[in-house]
């Protein structure tokens, strides 16, 4: 297949990088203008110029008549599968409720928790394969889920392997995050020893077994997790093979950082909140700062200073956090706006940050995430918009005209 008259081709990249962008390379994003684009099977095979194209004739030729070309978004934090919806809970946020004060009374991720327990695997994979439709539609071409809506062995392990059953139906790559430690069920608030000890003991020696999940998370926070009992989870989560993926400083500076970046963290995701020492400690690391502004556009918080932590340095990803407490929504288009007017991002750091770098935060990055020679071919294809800053000045739309998956137009 082969694509002609591209007005801008986004985010090429000769070869693959080594790291996430950070700094000044954040802000630099590679386009083409008037260009062309290869595809065989399911990979890039080449781009150049429209000057320097020699048409081959038994090609699929697609004229997308001047419109821009780019990677699909990577979306690194989602919870993707959940069993209802919490509008109730919204209302009472607007009543003056606040989510930590719905949440210690019982709402919030217990709710969740109680919604899906009822569910049966095949309800829950029906629901998300829906959910996974509609984020395809709305660009984004790799995805990673969580899950954290079970709260007990037998639930948890359900969630995982509905996450599981996704992966072998998805047409577009998932990687899958254990959550265990997203809240203490009711039953154990007083007996966190013994929660901390079903994750440990009984969840993930199943999960390891069974090969259910890629990353370990756990929700650092007043309202869930200790810092300490955060390390003590991912260190078991380590032990067992998967890699550190943290919630952490929605709402509390209390060390989950620092216990990330001790654990060799891929990321560390929500950081509205986050002090000197905390920039510091990331500065100095190979962890990635995961921004989610669409929760604190929901839950009318304060949004994360993208700007103190991409001038120290450090690398910075966009993801949707869709899930029916927080953030409503998966879609990433938003997310590139709320990252321009609220985080003050430019849209070529925005692009980056939930391309490329979303990538690297799911280390996905020799295969997805940019116009590269080899890489997948998923891709975006706009509608007829006249430069790329349109896509986050647009907000509340999408600004897609096709999708192309592993290749193929969707
Ligand atoms: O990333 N903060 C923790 N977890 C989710 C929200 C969970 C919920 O409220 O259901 C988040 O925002
Ligand atoms: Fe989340």
């Amino acid at each position: 297949m082969l694509l002609i008259n591209i007005r801008q081709l986004l985010q090429i990249r000769e070869s693959k990088l080594e790291k996430a962008l950070a700094g000044k390379n954040l802000a630099e994003l590679p386009i083409l203008e008037s260009a062309w684009l290869k595809i065989k099977k399911d990979r890039i095979h080449s781009f150049g110029l429209m000057a320097d194209l020699k048409t081959v004739d038994d090609e699929e030729i697609i004229d997308v008549k001047n419109r821009i070309v780019m990677p699909s978004f990577v979306d690194s934090h989602t919870h993707l599968v959940f069993a209802g919806s919490r509008e109730e809970e919204f209302v009472m946020r607007l009543h003056g409720k606040s989510y930590e004060e719905i949440a210690e009374a019982g709402g919030g991720i217990l709710n969740s928790a109680k919604k899906l327990q009822s569910k049966t695997e095949e309800e829950l994979f029906e629901t998300a394969k829906k959910r996974l439709h509609e984020v395809i539609s709305m660009g984004t071409g790799a995805i990673e889920i969580k899950s954290g809506y079970g709260l007990t062995v037998e639930a948890e392990i359900k969630m995982l392997r509905v996450i599981q059953k996704l992966k072998a139906y998805s047409p577009i790559p998932i990687k899958a995050s254990f959550l265990g430690a997203h809240f203490y069920p009711k039953e154990y608030k007083q007996n966190h020893e013994g929660y901390i000890s079903l994750i440990i003991d009984e969840m993930l020696p199943i999960i390891s077994k069974e090969n259910l999940a890629d990353y370990i998370d756990a929700f650092c926070e007043k309202v869930a997790f200790s810092a300490e009992e955060t390390d003590r989870i991912i260190k078991a989560g380590i032990k067992h093979g998967l890699k550190a993926k943290i919630h952490t400083n929605q709402f509390n500076c209390m060390g989950g950082i620092e216990v990330s970046v001790a654990n060799n963290a891929i990321s560390v995701d929500h950081l509205e909140v986050i002090n000197q020492d905390e920039i510091d400690c990331l500065k100095n690391s190979n962890t990635i700062a995961t921004l989610l502004p669409s929760a604190p556009f929901f839950l009318n918080d304060p949004y994360q200073p993208a700007r103190e932590i991409i001038d120290a340095g450090i690398p910075v990803a966009l993801a949707s956090d869709y899930n029916p407490g927080s953030t409503p929504s998966g879609r990433m288009s938003f997310v590139l706006s709320l990252a321009c007017i609220k985080l003050k991002m430019t849209p070529e750091e925005a692009i980056n940050a939930a391309t490329i770098n979303g990538a690297f935060a799911l280390e996905m990055q020799d295969e997805m995430g940019s116009i590269t020679v080899g890489k997948k071919a998923n891709l975006i294809i706009s509608k007829e918009i006249d430069s790329y800053g349109f896509i986050p000045y647009s907000f509340g739309s999408d600004q897609i005209e096709e999708i192309i998956i592993n290749g193929k137009r969707m």
